[in-house]
């Protein structure tokens, strides 16, 4: 009787859950994932709800979506508590937590337009070391300009 109201959100068939997002972050992670809801997939985003674990959480339930490494990166760089679901068929079949990779590559755009990373034509894949976890300070190998935790969302490279 005393109990919080819970919103029931129906489970999926397919696809992923991103779970113990901290609260708050859902919609940055929607960004990076460059969902912007006219793609026509079916999503679910429950912010601010109850966790045992974290008080309160965000969660993303994206019906037929698979995430890429670099996806997963980028979520771990912004929601360092998230857990990936990959769904089959209602039963989740894959759970993980994401973890923050030491040499993120291939993830960050780097903020200097005079990086090499940054030239037409060169072929050079983005390259960025994790120098501290907490507060979160990536530094480009190339030219060693830094992105702090609160401009990873900007830089984060979009693709489809
Ligand atoms: N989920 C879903 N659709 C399914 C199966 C699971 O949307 N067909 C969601 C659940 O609602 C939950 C998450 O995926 O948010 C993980 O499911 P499950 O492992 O069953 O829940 P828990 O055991 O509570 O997860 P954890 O231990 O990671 O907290
Ligand atoms: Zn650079």
């Amino acid at each position: 009787m005393n109990e919080e109201p819970t919103l029931v959100v129906s489970k999926i068939r397919n696809g992923t859950v991103i779970d113990h997002i901290p609260a708050g972050k859902a919609l940055d992670i929607l960004s990076v994932l460059g969902i912007a809801g006219k793609e026509g997939l079916r999503i679910a985003v429950l912010m601010n709800v109850e966790s045992k674990k974290l008080g309160k959480k965000d969660i993303i339930k994206i019906e037929g979506k698979r995430l890429s490494p670099q996806d997963v990166s980028a979520i771990a760089l912004i929601a360092p508590t998230a857990t990936i679901n990959i769904i089959e068929d209602f039963a989740v079949v894959e759970k993980y937590k994401v973890t923050v990779p030491n040499i993120v590559v291939d993830v960050l755009a780097c903020p200097n337009p005079t990086c090499i990373s940054n030239k037409k034509g060169e072929l050079v894949r983005t390259r960025f070391k994790l120098v501290s976890g907490n507060p979160l300070k990536l530094q480009c190998e190339y030219c060693g300009t830094i992105i702090s935790g609160d401009e990873v969302v900007k830089f984060v490279i979009k693709r489809k």
